[in-house]
């Protein structure tokens, strides 16, 4: 016989026989009678299994305790009990993996820490399974809204050279023997002897090579782990963290505010679409406000302004006494908590902030005419802040060239990225949304190590 799965059991119409297998979540009853609660990992809810006793034996119904791994065989019946619609009479139980007293999943609920602690356990976890199928959800979602409107998925590398961002936060990669590397005459490490005859690390973006796709295909996209090594442990910080990362040729920031704008919509639009069972149960564990949210950021058109006039409804702000923990003034680089006050209190919705000083953000966006702004977009999200980093690109070679220059970086690696200014450039623009903070949103869970089945932070890469 068949295995049904049992997302899809609870559809099926009751009077004919079933084979369901999955791990019992729990199990009650009496002399007469027992319940098990089966999960298979296809939805957040469980298909009960009905054991009448005078049929199965009192030893062989001790091996079956929570954890365990059963496929059962019987009758799909309609529920007695509230709660579901169908039920399995029990005519057969094959245990496949039995779990002793010592597994942790218990009744009780467990903290998100420490699940984080025990990697078979999470997975099988309510609130786990809920995300994860939400993951992959949203990973689907990515593409078609892509594929759609003719974007071309491109593959961009993990190993590189270049340092998109300039922050200097990389992860080395190399297969020299650390402990005794070769030198070169003035002592240094001797990179040309490494893998790829220089020094390379693991991305921080695909842009640069993105770029490179869209000056060609017109528009395309990356998705794909990105790694920063910088030391922040926060819970909106991951050191490998997922990035989608669309550039498109011909478009100007409006165009690229506006694509931004529709993608989240769309991503979130299709959580409500295809994950209701498991939002819910999100909304109803941890966050009551989960799903008002969602249907929030759909109503209304996001703000839009510039990083200048967000300043100044900041300064405003500690003039009329609210306490930041960061000072406030332009030129800073926005906190968390600056860019939460604009969307969370000021304005009550998403924002988009633009035109950012040229000196806190990336030497590829394209400069303004006053000299000391860029022109970036930032989309800051509710309980989340930034979530989208972008910006129109300079597409001049003399611009850009002059700006590499002045933030003294290295051209040697930089050469064939230069080519598309040199070489027909245009006009363009791109964002990258960071999947994991999407995750955080959608799913309302507060720390962002628990939106990735095997976070990756400071001090924990153990499994
Ligand atoms: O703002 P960022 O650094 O922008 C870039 O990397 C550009 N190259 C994107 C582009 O224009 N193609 O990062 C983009 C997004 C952030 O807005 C944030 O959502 C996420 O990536 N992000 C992180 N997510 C988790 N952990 C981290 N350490 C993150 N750093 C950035
Ligand atoms: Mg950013």
């Amino acid at each position: 016989m068949e295995r049904t799965k049992v997302a899809q059991l609870l559809k099926e119409a009751p009077g004919q026989q079933v084979l369901a297998k999955g791990w019992v979540r729990t199990k009650r009853g009496n002399k007469n009678v027992a319940f098990i609660a089966l999960n298979d990992g296809s939805t957040i809810n469980n298909i009960q299994i009905v054991c009448d006793l005078t049929k199965f034996d009192e030893e062989f119904m001790k091996r079956i305790t929570t954890g365990a791994c059963l496929a059962v065989t019987g009758d799909l019946v309609a529920s007695q009990g509230s709660g579901q619609a169908v039920e399995i009479q029990a005519s057969d139980i094959e245990i496949y993996g039995e779990c002793d007293a010592t597994y942790p999943l218990q009744k009780k609920g467990h903290s998100m820490e420490f699940l984080r602690e025990i990697a078979h356990l999470r997975p099988r976890t309510n609130t786990f399974g809920a995300v994860l199928r939400i993951r992959h959800n949203m990973a689907f979602a990515i593409h078609n809204f892509f594929n759609s409107k003719g974007f071309y998925y491109l593959h961009t590398p993990l190993i590189t050279a270049a340092d998109a961002e300039g922050a200097g936060a990389m992860f080395q990669v190399t297969t020299l023997d650390v402990d005794n590397p070769p030198r070169t005459e003035d002592g240094k490490v001797d990179y040309t002897k490494d893998f790829f005859g220089r020094l390379t690390s693991l991305t921080v973006s695909g842009q640069l090579e993105g770029e490179l796709g869209a000056t060609a295909l017109g528009e395309i996209y990356t998705f794909g782990p990105t790694f920063r090594a910088e030391n922040s442990n926060t819970p909106r910080h991951l050191a490998e963290f997922w990035m989608i990362e669309p550039e498109m040729a011909f478009y100007d920031i409006k165009d690229n505010m506006d694509l931004a704008e529709e993608f989240i919509k769309y991503l979130v639009q299709y959580a409500l679409d295809h994950c209701l069972d498991d939002i819910t149960f999100l909304n109803n564990m941890f966050d009551k406000e989960l799903l008002e949210r969602l249907q929030g950021v759909l109503k209304d058109s996001f703000v839009r302004l510039t990083y200048t006039e967000g300043i100044k409804i900041l300064e405003k702000a500690v003039a009329d006494g609210v306490k930041f923990e960061y000072p406030v003034g332009w030129g800073i680089d926005l906190q968390s908590e600056h860019e939460r006050y604009l969307v969370e209190k000021h304005f009550g919705k998403p924002v988009i902030l633009t035109d950012y000083p040229k000196d806190i953000k990336a030497f590829y966006m394209k400069q303004n005419e006053d000299g000391k702004t860029v022109r970036a977009m930032d989309v800051l999200f509710p309980k989340i802040g930034e979530i989208i980093g972008g910006s129109e690109r300079e597409a001049s070679f003399e611009k850009l060239n002059a700006r590499i220059d002045e933030l003294g970086m290295s051209h040697r690696t930089l050469e064939w990225y230069l080519d598309t200014r040199r070489f027909g450039s245009c006009p363009h623009s791109g964002f990258g949304l960071g999947f994991e903070r999407l995750l955080m949103f959608v799913t309302g869970m507060a720390n962002i190590r628990d939106v990735i089945p095997f976070p990756r932070t400071p001090n924990n890469a153990e499994f």
